[in-house]
């Protein structure tokens, strides 16, 4: 007798449908044959599966029985065919009479020996593929189920087990669906990290704030110790509280990753990535034979912090560069192609010097001019190009440590962030982007306009300074969101000398 059950594939972040067949009664040898190009984790799934089965009380088949997973073109990874397999012996081999709810959700989740389910990646892209077929909803593991019934209008249900989905399916009890977890509005989480344990380093707060509120990506240079991580760390702490959408742009690409699952709560947070400069460049971009996130993506709507930037592999930074330009990642492999999102603040922090201590007071910098050049020409070009802020930062004393006062909190600033950010949605409403980071040439001249008095000043410093052509736009823009954040709405002199300070990186003579 045949069963089918819908289920699905993760494609990136999307999910693709997948029809589980399981033909049990066959003639020939009793045993299990899997097609329809499985991996190596869905191959295991018949131990997993038999066991579940035997510790629920149910019988494995006794006869030949044949599992196809359609279409047989694409290939399945992992073990989130473990209870549609299941459920799908259970019918074929008589042991379950389901009722016509079967037919009406997406069923995806591993089952452990004991026949418990356990979450698998990709819910909240399977809930997502249930409504877009027209389906009631899914039925997925607990954890699962909590991310995916983030989406409206269907129904998820969670389940806590092989048992529990089968008496369900057969309308033997009534599981409620899974409340949708719109909670926690904007202000109401606690991020964790908060900017009231940054001392000092008013600038440096300043730059961040600056660069937070207009989208611009930022370059911190400073000795060890001079607080760069833990400031960077506490980025999204001060970035607007990503909208429904945002949230579950964050989630759906988190949730492929298979990391979702493993959190306590469903609080809109924005991600915080910091990979390693040793990283490779698929852990980057994304890929794998199945294209799974890579870090930009698992970045998007969030912060990627590049500690080390020279450290990075040249090759790793000039693949980032159309990325952050398109806001997307596109990844070919055999197994097909996918686009993943990958919309993110780029923070990178570096030391001024090899050593770490020039123009420090903790030590004395033992690096010749020469290796500080080329220690400094590493990060020149495609990456630099896209930075619009650069800060240098000095560490604290151990007596300024411990005398400074506990800095403003993250909530104080994230207001004046909000404020900022509305500015910019209303002034750009019929445009294609929504922050002064992402003007265009032509948006600039039309937004972003200097008295001829500033124009002089600004051409002045570009000389004096000797700063590239690039710098002049990347000002004007920078000067745009500190007008924002006054709020004024004309760009004036004090505004532009503080952004013109934001260029200290781009000295021809120095890069
Ligand atoms: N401005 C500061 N306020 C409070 N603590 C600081 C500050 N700067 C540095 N620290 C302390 O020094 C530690 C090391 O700072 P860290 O962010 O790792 O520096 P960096 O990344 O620049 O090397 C921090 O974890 C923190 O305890
Ligand atoms: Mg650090
Ligand atoms: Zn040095």
């Amino acid at each position: 007798m045949l069963a089918t059950i819908k289920s699905a594939a993760l494609q990136g972040i999307h999910a693709v449908s997948v029809l589980v067949e399981v033909n049990a009664g066959e003639s020939g040898d009793p045993r299990l044959i899997m097609v329809g190009l499985p991996d190596a984790a869905v191959k295991e799934s018949d131990d997993r599966v038999f066991s579940a089965l035997a510790n629920s009380g149910f019988r494995k088949p006794q006869t030949r029985t044949t599992i196809n997973l359609a279409p047989g073109d694409l290939r399945k990874e992992g073990p989130m065919y473990d209870l549609p397999i299941a459920l799908g012996i259970l019918e074929s081999t008589g042991q379950m009479t389901p009722h016509d709810r079967f037919d009406r959700y997406v069923i995806a989740g591993e089952l452990s020996l004991s026949g418990a389910t356990r979450p698998v990646r990709g819910g909240l892209a399977f809930a997502l593929d249930a409504k877009a077929r027209g389906l009631k909803g899914a039925i997925l593991p607990i954890k699962s189920a909590q991310e995916a019934a983030l989406v409206s209008g269907i129904e998820i249900y969670g389940v806590k087990s092989l048992d529990e989905a089968k008496r369900f399916l057969e309308g033997d009890f009534d599981l409620e669906p899974m409340k949708g977890y719109h909670a926690k509005e904007a202000n109401s989480y606690t991020y964790g990290l908060d900017f009231e344990d940054v001392k000092g380093q008013a600038q440096f707060r300043r730059a961040i704030e600056v660069a937070v509120a207009g989208g611009h990506n930022l370059l911190a240079i400073g000795p060890p110790g001079s607080g760069k991580s833990m400031i960077a760390k506490r980025i999204p702490s001060i970035m607007t509280t990503p909208t429904l959408e945002e949230y579950l742009e964050i989630l759906q690409v988190q949730s492929a990753a298979g990391l979702s699952h493993q959190w306590d709560s469903l609080d809109r947070r924005r991600p915080f990535r910091s990979p390693h400069h040793t990283i490779s460049d698929v852990g980057l971009l994304g890929g794998g034979t199945i294209p799974g996130p890579g870090e930009i993506s698992l970045a998007h709507n969030g912060v990627l912090f590049m500690d080390e930037l020279p450290e990075f592999k040249r090759s790793a930074l000039e693949v980032m560069r159309q990325p952050m330009e398109d806001g997307c990642v596109t990844i070919s492999r055999s197994a097909g192609k996918v686009t993943l999102p990958c919309n993110f603040m780029l923070v990178a922090a570096m030391n001024p010097c090899p050593c770490g201590y020039l123009g420090s007071k903790q030590g004395d910098c033992a690096c010749s001019p020469t290796q500080i050049q080329r220690y400094r020409s590493r990060v020149s070009g495609p990456l630099l190009d896209r930075i619009d802020i650069h800060i240098e930062a000095p560490a604290l004393s151990i007596e300024e440590l411990r005398t400074a006062k506990k800095g403003e909190s993250s909530q104080t600033i994230r207001k004046r962030i909000h404020e900022a950010r509305d500015i910019q949605k209303v002034r750009y409403a019929k445009d294609a982007f929504s922050a002064n980071a992402n003007l265009t040439e032509s948006a600039i001249e039309r937004n972003c306009s200097i008295t001829s008095e500033m124009g002089a000043l600004l051409q002045n410093a570009m000389e004096s300074l000797r700063l590239s052509a690039r710098a002049y736009n990347r000002i004007l823009k920078v000067a745009r969101t500190i007008a924002d954040l006054e709020p004024s709405s004309d760009i004036k002199m004090h505004h532009l000398t503080e952004a013109i300070q934001y260029r200290s990186l781009d000295r021809k003579t120095r890069m």
